[in-house]
């Protein structure tokens, strides 16, 4: 049986296959894609969503800035690499280029998000896809939102914040989302826009991981004990704290590899938080998320095989209506999609005999 790691990575190259394909989760094959799960970051503007995207994959790569920064969904799967092989980046709007500056990743984004939505401030449901491989980071699926936001600014229409509201909706309301609720633990828990939609589309928090940033710039006295131990709002999975590289920090340039480090002293040092600093930090988050994800798509396993079975029929009996010599062609989508079932389907199956002695399909 292929490892855990093999089958996450199976689980990324289906999302990139569906995106290829055209299939966002409204086109053709919406059932494909809706049932594969990812993990989404929510959070209201400037609560921390980037800089714990960067953290989780160890490397600065996100375009940021004050204001409406995130504009499309950004698709961003890690896949960890064996120790010496060079980090890179590769887009699935250029698939032959790969990108070793992280700096250029950065205005890619910037870039592939304008030549969608023009150098405005709206905002498009379209994804930009983003892969990274490198041997610092877990195998994970994240999805990246425009943070929510109570106003429109100037250059905005009206609608924008519940155009936002909608798009981040879309994919938290999806039973398979994992959702990252992103709070700021310099605001009060109650007014938090990521536990407040998260609450609406996961009432009994199985599937939240609420995400506390900012503990470092808690007035002086004041702790987050309350929430990170879950008494403040309960969710089914533990709290995990944060603390992020301050602007000072970023101005100044400190790395990463500094950062993790500072922050893993932060809870060490704790007076407060000393009890719980093998729970904390974005590092640990990290881990948490990976083996959460792996947990749930062995889960889904049985169900995600039923619709690749289902869509194979449904293909299969397309093809006879339309006749085998048109889609023999070989630039027929539809063949294409048929071989990558065809595919998918045979490693599932071999995935879900994984315990027993094989040999019974
Ligand atoms: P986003 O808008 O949700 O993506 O938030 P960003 O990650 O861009 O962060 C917004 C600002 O808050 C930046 O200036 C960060 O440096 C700062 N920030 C984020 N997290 C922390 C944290 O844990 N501690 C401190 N001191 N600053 C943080
Ligand atoms: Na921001
Ligand atoms: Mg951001």
């Amino acid at each position: 049986m292929a490892s855990m790691e093999g089958l996450i990575g199976l689980m990324n190259r289906i999302q990139r296959a569906c995106t290829a394909l055209g299939d966002h989760g409204g086109g053709d094959l919406p059932t494909l894609w809706e049932s594969l799960p990812t993990i989404a970051v929510v959070g209201g503007q400037s609560s921390g969503k980037s800089s714990v995207l960067e953290s989780i994959v160890g490397t600065d790569f996100l375009p940021r800035g004050s204001g409406i920064v995130t504009r499309r969904p950004l698709v961003l799967q890690l896949h960890q690499t064996d120790d010496g092989s060079q980090e890179y980046a590769e887009f699935l709007h250029m698939p032959k280029t790969r990108f070793t500056d992280f700096a250029r990743v950065r205005q890619e984004i910037a870039d592939e998000t304008d030549r969608l939505t023009g150098k405005t401030k709206q905002i498009s449901p379209v994804p930009i896809h983003l892969s990274i491989y490198s041997p610092k980071v877990v195998n994970l699926t994240l999805v990246d939102l425009p943070g929510l936001t109570k106003v429109a600014v100037e250059g905005q229409p009206e609608s924008i914040v519940q155009d936002i509201e909608n798009m981040v909706r879309s994919y938290v309301d999806k039973p398979n989302c994992i959702i990252l609720a992103i709070s700021p633990a310099n605001q009060d828990i109650a007014t938090s826009d990521a536990i407040k939609l998260a609450k609406e589309v996961d009432p009994t928090g199985e599937r939240t991981f609420g995400v506390l940033t900012k503990l470092d710039l808690m007035d002086k006295g004041t702790n987050a004990l309350d929430v990170l131990e879950g008494r403040a709002y309960r969710l089914q999975n533990p709290w995990v704290g944060i603390v992020n590289r301050s602007q000072a920090d970023i101005n100044r340039k400190v790395d990463m590899i500094a950062a993790r480090e500072k922050e893993r002293e932060y809870f060490e040092s704790s007076p407060d938080y000393a009890h719980l600093a093998s729970r904390m930090g974005s590092e640990y988050l990290a881990k948490l998320l990976s083996e959460h994800l792996e947990s749930v798509i062995k889960a889904r396993i049985p169900s995600i095989t039923a619709v690749i079975d289902k869509t194979i029929d449904e293909l299969e009996s397309e093809l006879d209506t339309i006749g085998r010599a048109v889609a023999a062609d070989p630039g027929a989508q539809l063949y294409t999609i048929l071989d990558l079932c065809r595919a998918f389907d045979h490693v599932f199956k071999e995935h879900l005999d994984g315990g027993r002695s094989g040999g019974d399909r």
